[in-house]
C-alpha cells in the first residue's frame, strides 16, 4: 500500500511512497492540457512504459549524467516543448535521479513563465532528498547548481520498486542521505535506521518505504518551515560542506555524492566535538556504528581507504572555500549539538 506525505508548501503537494506507483502518473496528469516526459537514457529503456501515459506525450531522453545539467541541454528540452505547442495548462513528468529532477524543475519554471512538473524520482537520492524541497538547478563552468530556481512540484511519485536497478553504488549514495536525515530527526529515527539497516542493504521493500517516507516526512517539515532556504532548512546540509570539498578533492564523479556526505558528517562531528558545540559525545560513536552497518565510510581516514585516496587537511578547507552557501570566504558549516539538533552558520576558523 502506497503511503503519503503531504508537503505543505504554497502550493501544497503530495508524495506518495510505495511498490509500483508509477502508473499513478496518468491519473495524477490527467487535468493537465497535455503532458511530456523527461527522462534519460538509462531509465527510459527500463521505466518510461510503466507510466501508463498515452504514447501522445512528447517523450525526451537526455544522456545520463551530470552533464545533462547545462544550459545547452536545457535549451533543447525547452525548445521540443515549444515545438510540441505544450501551453500553460501542460505538465512535464521528470522520470529518473537527481540530474532529470532538477533538470525538468528548471524547465518547467521558465517554460512559458511556469508550467507544472510531476517528480517520479527512480534513485533512493532522488527518492529522499532531490524530489521534494523545489531546489532546481543547471551548473554552470564555475560550478554545481549555480544557476537555478524554487519551484516547487505539483506531485511526487516515489516508486520503490525502481531501486531494484539501481547500481550499487548509486544505492550507497542515497544511503548517506537516509544517515543525515536520522541524524537531523533525532534519536528515534536513529533507532528505526539502526534496525532497518540490514534490510535496507537487501533492499528490502518494506524497510525502503520506511526510510523514504521518514526522510521525506522530515524533509516536508523543513521545507514548509523554510522554502528558500533562509534559515532552518540550512540543516540539510550537514556533512555537505565536507562533502562537497571531498568531491573537489577526488573530480567530481569519482565519489558517490551521499558517499562524499557520510565522511563529510564523520568529519563534521569531529569537529563539533573539538570545538565543543556537541553535547552529546555517544552520537560520535553511535554515528559511527551505523555507517558501518549501512557499509559507508564513517570517517575521512575509512573513505581515503575505500578510494585509495589521500586528502590532506589543509587542501580540503581550501577546496571547501568554494561552497556556494559561504558567504564571503568564510567558510558556514551545519554541526551537530545533539540527534535532532544542529547548530547553523558555525565558521570554520
Ligand atoms: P542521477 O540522476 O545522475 O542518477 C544516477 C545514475 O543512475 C544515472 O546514470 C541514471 O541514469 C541512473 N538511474 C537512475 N535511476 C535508475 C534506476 N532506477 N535503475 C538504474 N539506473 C538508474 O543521480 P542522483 O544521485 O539521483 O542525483 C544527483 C543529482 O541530484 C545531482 O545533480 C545533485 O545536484 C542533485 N540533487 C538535487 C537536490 C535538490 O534538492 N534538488 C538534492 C540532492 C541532489
Ligand atoms: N538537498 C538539500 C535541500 O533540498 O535543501
Amino acid at each position: 500500500m502506497a503511503q503519503s506525505v503531504q508537503v505543505t508548501t504554497s502550493p501544497s503537494y503530495e508524495v506518495r511512497i510505495g511498490e509500483g506507483i508509477l502508473s499513478q502518473a496518468e491519473q495524477v496528469t490527467s487535468s493537465y492540457s497535455g503532458v511530456a516526459i523527461l527522462t534519460d537514457e538509462n531509465v527510459a529503456p527500463l521505466y518510461l512504459q510503466g507510466l501508463g501515459l498515452p504514447a501522445e506525450a512528447e517523450t525526451i531522453v537526455v544522456p545520463a549524467g551530470e552533464s545533462s545539467k547545462s544550459f545547452e541541454v536545457l535549451e533543447k528540452v525547452l525548445e521540443r516543448l515549444a515545438r510540441q505547442r505544450l501551453d500553460r495548462e501542460a505538465c512535464l513528468v521528470a522520470l529518473g535521479g537527481g540530474v532529470i529532477g532538477d533538470l525538468a524543475g528548471l524547465t518547467a519554471s521558465l517554460y512559458k513563465r511556469g508550467i507544472n512538473f510531476v517528480q517520479c524520482p527512480t534513485t533512493l537520492l532522488a527518492q529522499v532528498d532531490a524530489s521534494v524541497g523545489g531546489k532546481t538547478a543547471v551548473n554552470l563552468p564555475s560550478g554545481k547548481n549555480l544557476a537555478g530556481t524554487f519551484q516547487q512540484p505539483a506531485a511526487v511519485l516515489a516508486d520503490v520498486a525502481t531501486l531494484a536497478s539501481l547500481p550499487a553504488h548509486e544505492f550507497e549514495s542515497g544511503l548517506g542521505e537516509v544517515l543525515k536525515t536520522a541524524i537531523l530527526s533525532g534519536p528515534e529515527a536513529l533507532s528505526s535506521l539502526e534496525t532497518d539497516a540490514p534490510g535496507l542493504l537487501a533492499r528490502d521493500s518494506q524497510a525502503l518505504s520506511r526510510q523514504i517516507e521518514a526522510c521525506v516526512s522530515f524533509k516536508a517539515h523543513i521545507v514548509a518551515q523554510d522554502p528558500r532556504e533562509a534559515g532552518p532548512r540550512k540543516c540539510l546540509n550537514l556533512g555537505h560542506t565536507f562533502g562537497h570539498g571531498i568531491e573537489h578533492i577526488a573530480g567530481f564523479g569519482v565519489i558517490p555524492h551521499g558517499i562524499a556526505v557520510a565522511a563529510g558528517i564523520g568529519l563534521a562531528l569531529e569537529h563539533a566535538a573539538t570545538i565543543g558545540v556537541l553535547e552529546e559525545p555517544d552520537l560520535v560513536e553511535r554515528v559511527q556504528q551505523l555507517s558501518a552497518a549501512l557499509e559507508l565510510p564513517g570517517s575521512l581516514a575509512e573513505l581515503e581507504a575505500r578510494y585509495h585516496l589521500s586528502i590532506a587537511r589543509e587542501d580540503l578547507v581550501e577546496s571547501m572555500r568554494a561552497d556556494k552557501k559561504n558567504r564571503g570566504d568564510k567558510i558556514h558549516l551545519v554541526l551537530p549539538v545533539r540527534a535532532g539538533e544542529m547548530k547553523l552558520d558555525v565558521i570554520l576558523g
